[in-house]
Order: C-alpha cells, then structure tokens, then sequence
C-alpha cells in the first residue's frame, strides 16, 4: 500500500478567525507530523462564488498563507501552494468533465442548499455546477488518500470516489487489454488456460470467491510468465485492467464548536469573530463589551452561566479552577463581569501571542511568504504533472 497523503484546501475570501483555528488549522498542525501533507489556496474554488467581486481573493490569499504559517503549519513538513499556479487541475477538470453525468453533480447537496444560503448570488453558473469536480481534480490529481472535510464536504469525497472508479472503469485498460489478456491465457497452456478460463467465468458470473481464490493460486504458481502478462491475467480475472486514479477516504474533522462573541457558532456572517491574530487591545475591547447574562442587570444581580456567552468562552479557554470560580461567583453574585471576563481575555491573547510572534517575520518581509509558495507550487507541480502523464496515456491522448 502507499503511504497516507492528505490534501486540504482552503476558499481565500476573507480573513480566518479562531473558528478557523480550533476547527481545521490546529488539525493540520497535528497532521503534518504524521502524513506527508499537501495544503493548498483554492482560489479557483473562490472565483466560482465571488466571480463578480475577485479583487478579495488576491489579498485573502496571502493573509491567508500567513494565517496558516502563524498557526503553526510548517512549509519544511507541508507543501503549500496555490491551485491556479498549478495549471494541471485545470485540465484534469476538464478531463473528467467528459465522463461526468449531470446528474450526478445535480444531486451534491451543496448545490442546491448553497443556491439557496447564498441567494442573492446567481449561481446557476457551469464553473458553479462543476465545483465539485474541480474538487475531485484537486484531490485525484495528487492521488491523496486522506482528505481532511467537515461532514458538509463529505458528499464531495464520495462523488470523487464514484469519478475515479467510473475513468478507471473507461480508461484503466490498455489499448488492446483483451486481446492482450487472451494472447496471456493462451501461453499458461492448454489445460491450465482451460481451467484459467473456468474459474475466472465462475467468479465473474456467480461471484464465486473460491473460484477467484484458486485462479489467482494457479497464476501464482506459474513462474514462467512475463511481469506484464502477471498483471493482465490477475487483473482479467476480476474484470478490471490497471487502476489509474485511487479513491480517497474522507477524514472527518469534528464540527468546530468554536463560540463567538454573541454565544452563536464564530462565522463571518454572523460578524461574531475574533480574528486568528486579532491586535491585542482590539481582543480585550471585543471581551469586554460582550453580551452577558441579561439577568444580571445590576452587579448585586445573581446570574446563570448557562445563559452567558462568556461561560462557552470559559469551556474554550479556562482551567477547571477558574471554571468553578466563575460558576459560584456569578450565582451568588460574587463576581462581576468585567472580572469574569478577564481570564477570558488573558486565555485567547496566550493562545494568539505565538501566533502573532510567527507572523511578525512574514509582515515584516513578504518575499518569503512568495517564496514558500513558490517552492510548494513546483513540488505540487510535479506530482501532477506525474498524474497527468498517465491519465493523459490511459485516454489515448498521448499520440503523436
Ligand atoms: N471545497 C472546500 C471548501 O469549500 C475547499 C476545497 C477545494 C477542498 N478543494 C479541496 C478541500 C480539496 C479538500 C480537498 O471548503
Ligand atoms: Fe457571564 Fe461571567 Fe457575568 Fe456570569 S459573571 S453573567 S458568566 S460574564
């Protein structure tokens, strides 16, 4: 088996916030110790629903990658790149949209909800239908087995495994693989192809597993054959000729429960957000003017945790300790507000000080954002190029 390879991608259209930090980058953070990972600007993916508004995703692009060098994502461990500098998704896309049926990508769920979420956008564009294609070339181009998605993406890995199996299903045999197969069945012999024949036939119609079993036992045995011929006979037997594209899995990162400043999910859209390496004193303000229990009008007002978006904060960033302190102190109405904010305050500036220490280095000198990009797009690059050699060679478009 190969090794695992895990690819991400992220949209650039707007600056990350914390939500973005608990909920994907400090995953990524943890797997590039473990897999060879690949993370990559899907800036293309952006134009399919801000085609009227590009000039956000230049800019987000680059905050973006900072974002990500700041939380932790190491350019020695992952390659980083940006999917427009590495052309080849492009024409994988348009490659496998040759064997994509409509409705199959009618039916992704995102479609229709996201027309809807986003409803004062016209959607009913072809580069928006085709999204999740795009997504399946990102992700088949570098034939990476794991792919980290929140569960609203994980239609979009399933579609991918039924578009690499329907082109390996067209194009995973070689030109002539039958002709070829029988010319290897005829060398096993008379009565070993013969029996050859018999199995595979059982197998192939009545599903028959011991039948696979033994043919694959007699090939085995056979020490005569040619490599090539080897691979026909195992792969005639169960119908297939060569896998060119692998199906990857989906790894399920948890929904980010990440609150933000009114108690909602932390979203853009809910203009709720801290973000990733938020000013300081700007983090404090954010804090200090939140909404509290409305209960406790005054400060002699006993109040309910369970009813205070700071409390939800407290289960992100407080110790057990300072946990029971807020929970007796604002029942009995020993605390105040301001003071219960504080640790509050004081949890997200440590989370963010090293953060924003990281980036410090990439503001104060861009080129080396553009150069670790530049390496990454040439690696990236050259594993798709690999790829598109072979797929471009399985559909017979290597001719001369
Ligand atoms: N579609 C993803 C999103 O909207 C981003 C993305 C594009 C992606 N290509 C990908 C994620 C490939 C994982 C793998 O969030
Ligand atoms: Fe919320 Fe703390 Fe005030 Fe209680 S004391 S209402 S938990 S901010």
């Amino acid at each position: 088996m190969f090794a695992d390879r895990v690819l991400s991608g992220m949209r650039p259209t707007g600056s990350l916030h914390l939500g973005h930090y608990h909920g994907v980058l400090k995953n990524w953070v943890e797997m590039q110790q473990e897999f060879e990972c690949l993370f990559f600007v899907a800036d293309w993916h952006a134009l399919t629903t801000h085609y009227d508004n590009p000039q956000v995703i230049a800019q987000s692009t680059w905050d973006m990658v900072i974002d990500w060098l700041a939380a932790g994502v190491d350019p020695a461990r992952a390659t980083l790149f940006i999917q427009s500098r590495v052309p080849e998704h492009a024409e994988l896309h348009l490659l496998l949209s040759m064997i994509t049926p409509l409705g199959w990508l009618e039916r992704v769920p995102t479609y229709k909800d996201q027309q809807e979420k986003l409803s004062e956008k016209d959607l009913s564009t072809y580069g928006f239908l085709g999204y999740p294609l795009l997504q399946s070339a990102d992700i088949l181009i570098y034939r990476a087995n794991q792919v980290p998605v929140g569960a609203d993406q994980v239609p979009h890995i399933e579609f991918t495994r039924e578009i690499a199996r329907r082109f390996n299903h067209f194009y995973g045999r070689e030109i002539g693989f039958e002709d070829k197969a029988h010319a290897a069945v005829k060398k096993l012999g008379s009565k070993k192809a013969k029996l050859y024949e018999e199995l595979r036939t059982r197998y192939q119609e009545q599903g028959d597993d011991e039948a696979l079993q033994s043919a694959q036992a007699l090939l085995d045995e056979q020490q005569s054959l040619s490599l090539g011929d080897r691979e026909r006979l195992f792969g005639y037997l169960e119908g297939g000729g060569k896998m060119i594209l692998s199906e990857p899995q989906a790894m399920l990162t948890a929904a980010s429960k990440m609150p933000g400043l009114d108690g909602q999910k932390m979203s853009k859209s809910y203009n709720n957000v801290i973000t990733l390496r938020e000013d300081a004193a700007a983090v404090a303000k954010k804090i200090r003017t939140m909404p509290t229990d409305p209960a406790r009008v005054r400060r002699t007002d006993a109040g309910d945790p369970e009813k205070c978006p700071v409390w939800q904060l407290h289960q992100v960033y407080s110790s057990d300790d300072t946990r029971q302190w807020v929970q007796t102190g604002c029942r009995s109405a020993g605390i105040g507000c301001i003071e219960c904010k504080q640790p509050v305050i004081d949890g997200v500036l440590l989370e963010q000080n090293p953060m924003r220490e990281r980036a410090q280095q990439y503001l104060d000198d861009p080129t080396l954002v553009r150069n670790i990009i530049a390496d990454g797009c040439e690696k990236a690059r050259k594993l798709a190029s690999e790829t598109m050699r072979d797929v471009r060679e399985a559909m017979g478009l290597d001719y001369s």
